[in-house]
């Protein structure tokens, strides 16, 4: 082997393809001279089309060509090239050169890498992920458990006990994972619902998006900390605890489902609130400002009193979540954030003379023309003038077309904005992240600009936000209301749309009498297969894109869905059972399967090239996301 192999971020332990370039490479290098090494490695492509495996256009070895043509090169080395036992044949086609990788080998290193990383548990002669009955010869054999990789189990053919299935590890890491982002951080904030409101269909966006590229991170080597940020702060709650407080009952909290009730209690107040005139109006609008001066303000009765509609409704959530398959490492929240670190922005800015004093018309938005340009100097005194003077205090993002967002109210609390950057300051504190992603619907477009903005411009900011922060921004899905602070007649809520989806699987299963015999538990799968066919469309439709949700479109058996995504696993699954119960070929050992002879046909050969491509798309996954995002 070349002293240059293997490169410093190939694994050819776990991707085939680095075994591959790393052959390639070398046989090139014999041809057209060592320097090629490196370049070749970083220009071989996956062919789109066949018949052959892989490419090289020779343009792309550069300056190590010197002075030949690159067609000239291509078929120098098409007739140079030794077939060998990784590569069955090189062709020149131009300046391109293809290659096409020897079967045998390639069945063989791919499965056997496969067999050896995968993390997924092989249960020998058990199948998963149905849910239904095993029998042999009359013999009830086995009930397995719902559930992936990680929960399902089964039980004795005698009794309930459960039975720990036989599960092999064989390394920690899985299939198709890499080490690239070995010691870097990342920390992606989403999902992130307002204590207030129920789970809306926004907030489901957000979730699958985020989940997704938590685990495109982690594939890749990073270390992922997935971070709940819940709005559990602000007007909203303000509302809430002034209504919890005049027609709430303690009893009842803790005995409904707590969120749907809490939503109840704040339609009461809602309305009065919204009411067009009237004492009660007034009333209800002095008193919602008071409450959240006095959240604000950190009340105990008050603070007391969210503490535990937030346990309540994390405890909900986890729920909602477990649905989707999605489990967070941090619930955090906006009154989680520290009151030091908004006073510290506060007087940077104002030591800066970045600080404006605006008038406001409720101390939320800014009146615009009435700006009183007075700059906040090195002064604290000047500070305490402008509050003096029931102003709020904003900044000056014109000459960035970012307007002048407020970010701190007359009374002195702080406004979202002041507390997001606030909050980006603590836990870069606490994490000392590489990159923070939000994933947040694309109303908060500005939002998040400004937020950015404000954090470069702060002289004393620990990390460079236009390096480390991103807002990954997604559209709404048509015709499904998302609330800000008011509900609205067509709001959906998240659970009542998986149970829809629910609903609507349920139904097809049982129009097909074949498969609905086979279920054991109906309720679970099509539970379970709805939510796929929720999480799959999400995927499909490019985030920045708004779609139409068609139950007809996402819940058939067939078509790039999620429902057929599962029905080939479970296809998948029960080819593996009956092969193991009715031949006895338990997949326990590779050694004794003669993969020449078993995968010749050229359809097998196409999923095993697949299969051993898959290390290589997870890397391309993360470079062109982050092309698209950085
Ligand atoms: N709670 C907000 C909502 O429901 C989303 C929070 C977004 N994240 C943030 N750091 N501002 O719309």
């Amino acid at each position: 082997m070349d002293p240059h192999f293997p490169l410093p971020k190939s694994e050819p332990s776990a991707n085939f393809l680095h075994i591959i370039g790393t052959s390639i490479a070398s046989s090139l290098a014999t041809i057209l001279g060592d320097e090629v090494n490196q370049v070749v490695y970083a220009s071989i492509e996956i062919s789109t089309e066949g018949p052959y495996d892989l490419e090289l256009a020779v343009p792309k070895l550069g300056a190590v060509l010197k002075d030949m043509n690159p067609s000239e090169v291509a078929a120098k080395v098409a007739k140079e090239y030794t077939p060998d036992e990784l590569i069955e044949a090189v062709a020149a086609s131009g300046s391109s050169l293809s290659f096409n990788i020897r079967s045998a080998s390639m069945m063989r290193q791919a499965l056997e890498m496969i067999y050896s990383t995968s993390q997924t548990p092989k249960r020998v002669g058990i199948f998963i992920g149905e849910g239904r009955t095993l029998v042999r010869g009359g013999e009830k054999l086995i009930r397995i458990f719902h559930g992936n990789g990680r929960n399902a189990g089964g039980i004795s053919p005698s009794g309930n006990r459960p039975i720990p299935l036989p599960r092999i590890f064989p390394t920690k890491r899985g299939y198709g994972t890499n080490t690239l982002g070995n010691g870097k951080r990342l920390v992606i904030e989403f999902s992130s619902p307002d204590i207030a409101m129920p789970f809306h269909v926004g907030h489901r966006r957000s979730t699958v998006i985020g989940a997704a590229l938590s685990n495109l991170y982690a594939a890749n080597g990073w270390d992922v900390t997935k971070l709940n940020y819940l709005g559990d702060l602000g007007t909203q709650c303000a509302l809430l605890a002034a209504g919890f407080d005049k027609h709430g009952s303690k009893e009842t909290l803790e005995k409904e489902d707590p969120i749907m009730y809490l939503y109840s209690v704040y339609l009461v107040i809602y309305r009065d609130f919204k009411a067009k005139e009237g004492q009660r109006r007034d009333d209800t609008k002095q008193m919602v400002k008071d409450y959240f001066k006095r959240l604000e303000k950190g009340d105990p009765h008050l603070i007391e009193m969210l503490q535990r509609f937030r346990e309540l409704s994390i405890l909900e959530y986890i729920k909602i979540y477990e649905r989707l398959n999605v489990q967070f490492d941090v619930y955090d929240g906006e009154s989680l954030v520290s009151a030091e670190s908004i006073k510290d922005v506060m007087d940077q800015l104002g030591k800066q003379g970045l600080l404006i004093g605006v008038t406001t018309e409720d101390g939320r938005k800014s009146k615009r023309g009435k700006i009183a340009a007075l700059k906040v100097e090195e002064d604290e005194n000047k500070h305490k003038d402008l509050l003096a003077k029931d102003l709020a205090l904003a900044i000056d993002l014109n000459e960035f077309k970012l307007g002048k967002p407020v970010l701190q109210n007359p009374d002195g609390t702080a406004t979202p904005i002041l507390r997001d950057i606030a909050a980006a300051i603590d836990r870069y504190h606490k994490y000392h992240f590489d990159k923070m992603l939000y994933v947040v619907g694309s109303q908060q477009n500005l939002h998040f600009a400004q937020c950015f903005k404000i954090l470069s411009l702060l002289k004393d900011c620990p990390f460079d936000a236009s390096e480390k922060l991103k807002h990954i921004n997604f559209s709404q899905v048509k015709g499904m209301a998302i609330p800000t602070l008011w509900p609205s007649a067509n709001l959906v809520f998240l659970k009542d749309m998986l149970d829809s989806a629910k609903e609507t699987m349920s139904k097809r299963i049982k129009a097909s009498p074949e498969n609905f015999e086979t279920i054991e538990d109906l309720e679970l799968t099509s539970d379970q297969i709805g939510m796929t066919a929720v999480k799959v469309q999400d995927m499909q439709a490019k985030r920045i894109m708004s779609y139409h949700l068609d139950w007809e479109r996402v819940t058939p058996f067939e078509g790039d869905t999620g429902p057929y995504l599962q029905y080939t696993h479970v296809r998948l699954c029960s080819m593996e059972r009956m092969v193991a119960l009715e031949d006895g070929l338990a997949i326990s050992s590779l050694e004794s399967i003669d993969t020449s002879l078993l995968l010749s046909t050229p359809k097998a050969r196409e999923i095993v090239f697949y299969l051993a491509t898959f290390p290589d798309v997870v890397r391309t996954a993360l470079k062109t996301t982050n092309q698209a995002i950085w």
